[in-house]
């Protein structure tokens, strides 16, 4: 069951899923696309309980909610395999296993990177202005980059004016960007908790008659690292993203590969990732880029 078309990391994220599980390969994929809202996923869960599906993959909106529905699939003897978002459960014993990225850590690298940013350019930290347009509420990505950006704000005093969910879509980061300039006159920041989100947000920059990215009014950070955030940053209007890679489907078929063996898996499983800004050479980055 998936979150639904939020962004062109989730469109990645299900071409993954949806070409790895094929009949070509040798599977059955009854795919849900839950929209975005967790009812949704625990009607679609029901469902493939009642279906006596052999496994369960979920892709979660947000953390919590999960232990009737997963005690369910547990007493129907369903492995459920998590992936991307976690899910906060009493009993870590409800899924098999997770895997997905550390969204924290991206968080506290992006601060990092900003605080790298802005001390090379000379600028106090207590005249940083920033702004947060946050993913959706309660996800595992919002609730990681949030704090991370948080804990920035503690250790190096930047200003952080306000946060608001931008629900990680491109017109809902536009819109929240539209009332934060309507708010603030001296936004120096925009962190946006997703790349489609930082798309919204610089069309919202731009109208208002502000610039952005490494030559202009406002420095924009986005996480996600799509080709489409390559290209806006060659254009010279987003500042850095920070990867969360999407391509879950054939590390998900690895795992069932193993527990059809009989094998062990990790209860919990990180993916490496990587951040890109304008120092580097993103001509040539995005000829490799995959999604
Ligand atoms: O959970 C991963 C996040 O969800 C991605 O950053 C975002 O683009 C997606 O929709």
């Amino acid at each position: 069951s998936q979150v639904g078309a939020e962004s062109d990391w989730r469109t990645a994220n299900t071409e993954s899923m949806k070409s790895t599980f094929s009949e070509e390969n040798g599977y059955e994929l009854i795919f849900d696309d839950a929209q975005q809202k967790q009812e949704n996923q625990l009607t679609a869960i029901r469902n493939f309980i009642q279906q006596e599906v052999d496994y369960i993959l979920l892709a979660p909106v947000t953390e919590t909610g999960w232990d009737t529905v997963l005690q369910e699939a547990k007493d129907a003897d369903i492995p459920v395999i998590i992936v991307d978002r976690m899910v906060d459960v009493s009993d870590d014993s409800l899924y098999t296993t997770w895997i997905g990225t550390d969204s924290l850590l991206e968080g506290r690298k992006a601060a990092e990177w900003l605080n790298a940013y802005t001390t090379a350019k000379g600028i106090d930290a207590k005249d940083v202005n920033i702004v947060d347009i946050q993913g959706t509420i309660g996800s595992t990505a919002q609730i990681g980059r949030s704090k991370g950006l948080e804990e920035g704000v503690d250790n190096y005093g930047w200003n952080l004016l306000a946060q608001q969910s931008g629900e990680f879509t491109q017109a809902k980061g536009q819109e929240v960007m539209e009332s934060f300039l309507k708010s603030y006159d001296d936004i120096d920041v925009v962190i946006c908790e997703n790349d489609n989100e930082a798309f919204g947000a610089i069309d919202a920059i731009k109208a208002a008659g502000k610039t952005c990215g490494p030559e202009g009014d406002i420095i924009v950070v986005s996480f996600d690292s799509v080709k489409a955030a390559f290209e806006s940053m060659i254009a010279g209007d987003l500042n850095a993203t920070f990867e969360c890679n999407p391509l879950h489907g054939p590390r998900v078929a690895e795992i069932i590969q193993k527990l059809e063996k009989g094998e062990e898996v990790e209860k919990i499983q990180y993916v490496d990732e990587a951040y890109f800004d304008t120092s580097m050479d993103l001509e040539e980055i995005l000829k490799t880029r995959a999604y």
